[in-house]
This record gives C-alpha cells, sequence and structure tokens, in this order.
C-alpha cells in the first residue's frame, strides 16, 4: 500500500493594512540631523507609513489585515480555528493581540496567541502555524505580522528612527495534499546578541519608573553596526541552507522574500542565492521596515505576480537575535486584486 500524500499547510490568500500617513525622508530632515541620500544609499527607504490615531494599535491593523484576507478567501470569520500574530508591539503586554483580533474579527472559534521574535516574527508565526495545520489540530490558521514600530521609536535619535515604519500582513493556512505549502524551515535564536538590538524598559527586569522615562528606556535601541553584520551573514546562511536541504537551484526559485530591513542586507542575500534582481520582492522603499509585517506585506504586493507551484523562499533575521529561511511552494494563481494597485491606503 502506498503512503497517503503528505498533508501540508499552504497559503490560500493575503491581506494586508497599512496606514495612509506618510513619512518621508524630508520629513524626517526636519526632525534629526540626517539627509534623504543618507537614508536611501544606506538602507533604500524613501517613505515610511504611521499609524496616527493614538485609539488604534496593531491589533487594529492586524484585525483589517486578517479580515481582507478572509473576504478574499471568502471564509466567515467563525470558522477560524487559530490565530497567531507575530508581534513585538502588542497593544498591551496582555491580553496578547491576537485575543483582540480573535474579539474584533468575531472569530468565535478560534484560539490564538501573539509570538514574539522581532522581525522573525511573522516567519517563526508561519512554522508554527503550519505544524497545527499539518497535524491536524487546526483546520486553518491566520498568521499575522504586524508591529507599530512608530510607538516604540525614539524620534530624536536618527540611527533609529529612519528606519522604521508602520503595518501590517496577513495569511490564511489551510491543509494541502498536492505537495503545495510550506515545505520546510530552518530557524535559529542566539540570545547573546539580546543587548544588540532591544526595547531595555517596560518588562518585568526594568518596569516603567521617572528614571526609565528620563532615560528614554522605553524606545528600541541598537548597535547598528553589529545588527548589520550579524544579518548579512544570517539570512544569507538560513537561505542558502533551505535551498541546499531542498536541492533548489537559483533556477529552481522563484522569489525571494526577504525581511527588508535594509538594501544592503537584501543584496547581500540574493547574491548568495544566485538570484537576479528581478527574483527578489522589494517594498522597502515604500515601507521601511515594518519588522514582522514585512515578509507577508511582500506576498500581498506580489500577489498577483505568483502562480501556483512556484518555489518562495523566505528569510528573515531580527532583533533577540532571531533568524531563518522557509521554502514555501505556492497554491494558486495569483488572483489580481492586490495588493498595491488595490488597497485603500496604498500608494498609486
Ligand atoms: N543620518 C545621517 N547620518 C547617520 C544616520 C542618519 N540617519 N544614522 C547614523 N548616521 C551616522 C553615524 O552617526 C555615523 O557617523 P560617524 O561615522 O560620524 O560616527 C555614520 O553615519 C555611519 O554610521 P554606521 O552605523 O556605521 O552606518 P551604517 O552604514 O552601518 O548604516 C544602519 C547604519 C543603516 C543602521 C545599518 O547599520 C543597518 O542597517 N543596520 C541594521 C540595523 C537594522 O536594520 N535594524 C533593524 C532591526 S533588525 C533587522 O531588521 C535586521
Amino acid at each position: 500500500m502506498s503512503d497517503p500524500p503528505r498533508r501540508t499547510a499552504a497559503i490560500t490568500a493575503v491581506g494586508a493594512y497599512l496606514p495612509e500617513d506618510r513619512l518621508t525622508n524630508a520629513d524626517l530632515e526636519a526632525m534629526v540631523d540626517t539627509n534623504d541620500e543618507w537614508i536611501r544609499t544606506r538602507t533604500g527607504i524613501r517613505e515610511r507609513r504611521i499609524l496616527r490615531d493614538p485609539d488604534k494599535a496593531t491589533a487594529f491593523m492586524a484585525t483589517e489585515a486578517a479580515r481582507q484576507c478572509l473576504e478574499r478567501r471568502g471564509l466567515a470569520a467563525e470558522d477560524v480555528d487559530l490565530i497567531i500574530v507575530g508581534t513585538v508591539t502588542p497593544d498591551m503586554h496582555f491580553p496578547a493581540s491576537a485575543n483582540l483580533v480573535q474579539d474584533a474579527l468575531g472569530a468565535t472559534k478560534a484560539w490564538g496567541f501573539d509570538l514574539s521574535a522581532a522581525c522573525s516574527g511573522f516567519l517563526f508565526a508561519l512554522t508554527t502555524a503550519a505544524r497545527m495545520v499539518e497535524a491536524g489540530s487546526a483546520r486553518n490558521a491566520l498568521v499575522i505580522g504586524a508591529d507599530t514600530m512608530s510607538r516604540i521609536i525614539d524620534y530624536t535619535d536618527r540611527t533609529t528612527c529612519v528606519l522604521f515604519g508602520d503595518g501590517a500582513g496577513a495569511v490564511l493556512l489551510e491543509p494541502n495534499t498536492e505537495g503545495l505549502g510550506v515545505l520546510d524551515a530552518v530557524h535559529y535564536t542566539d540570545g547573546s546578541g539580546a543587548d544588540s538590538l532591544s526595547q531595555p524598559a517596560g518588562g518585568s527586569l526594568r518596569p516603567p519608573t521617572h528614571e526609565t522615562i528620563d532615560a528614554r528606556l522605553h524606545y528600541a535601541q541598537q548597535d547598528g553596526r553589529t545588527v548589520f553584520k550579524r544579518a548579512v551573514v544570517g539570512m544569507a546562511d538560513a537561505a542558502a541552507e533551505i535551498m541546499e536541504r531542498n536541492g533548489l537551484t537559483a533556477d529552481d526559485v522563484r522569489y525571494l522574500v526577504p525581511h527588508q530591513a535594509n538594501l544592503r542586507i537584501i543584496d547581500a542575500t540574493a547574491r548568495r542565492m544566485g538570484l537576479s534582481e528581478d527574483k527578489v520582492m522589494l517594498n522597502i522603499e515604500r515601507y521601511g521596515n515594518t519588522t514582522a509585517a514585512t515578509l507577508p506585506l511582500c506576498l500581498w504586493d506580489w500577489e498577483s505576480e505568483l502562480k501556483r507551484g512556484d518555489n518562495l523562499v523566505l528569510a528573515a533575521f531580527g532583533g533577540g537575535f532571531t533568524w531563518g529561511a522557509t521554502h514555501l511552494k505556492w497554491a494558486y494563481d495569483g488572483t489580481g486584486e492586490g495588493g498595491t494597485q488595490n488597497a485603500e491606503g496604498a500608494p498609486e
């Protein structure tokens, strides 16, 4: 008797939310000692989206992205089984933003949680949810990457404030028995890098005090040079490892879907994989680094270009340190519904 087909978890729809307000390099020139040329050549960023409404935060953007994703798939919120939100900017330490999303969507039968892995949050959440769907523990899962970085960025610190933007992306995972979906993943953590990129205060080690606020310890802080060096190696190594493990050549890969932190880190990864520019998803120019949202925003932007059976390599590196790569076989022909062409608040 032949083995039953392997059950995998495939992405069957994507959704996104981007705030309408833009923060351009020219705006930043008026705020800190920086300039458009420095930002573009060092990072590749021209503008970012900022969620200005003080009554809205990560769960709001995550809900909007998830809602669009479910609408595109035609799935009712009450039929969702699992919600995982990758984020380091939850609305509150607890309850989890996943709970707020569950309630706002009306996903009355779902359970869920937040996953904290900084810029690798979506990648790690995708693997976690995929295993749940493969095992039959969930019929489907909403995997969301959402961050409101503008709320933890110090807009007097030119070394961080030029890098980040706000946004959310969501995908729906459903079972597949045709060899499509999430096929393999390699993930790594190195906590010895914790001090190189962190939000030092606000947790149980340094709860909020007047002193922590005066010392600006509730803002994200980083040693950019160290992060850069580790990210270049980590993302490229992980992408090369996933290609080798799965016998993929550069010709086999339709797209690299890279975390959008810095154009130079992305270029190094693509070079290591032997990929030409046209095989690299890039939107850093328009959104900056949206932390956990960068990968699903890329999938959303490129959705109409994707064909069933396309090999994608997703790769990320983030604070913590966290990093990894995933081999995904795309499961459907792009619907032509978006992203950037049709989504509300998206660039023209
Ligand atoms: N405008 C103008 N000058 C600046 C700015 C700015 N916004 N920021 C820093 N500088 C100055 C520095 O003060 C320094 O001046 P000095 O030589 O007089 O001391 C000079 O520019 C060079 O600084 P470096 O830090 O060496 O610049 P580098 O080329 O490394 O670029 C950057 C800095 C863009 C932050 C880079 O290190 C980087 O991308 N690191 C990765 C960090 C990152 O992306 N973190 C996000 C989360 S983790 C992730 O997503 C991978």
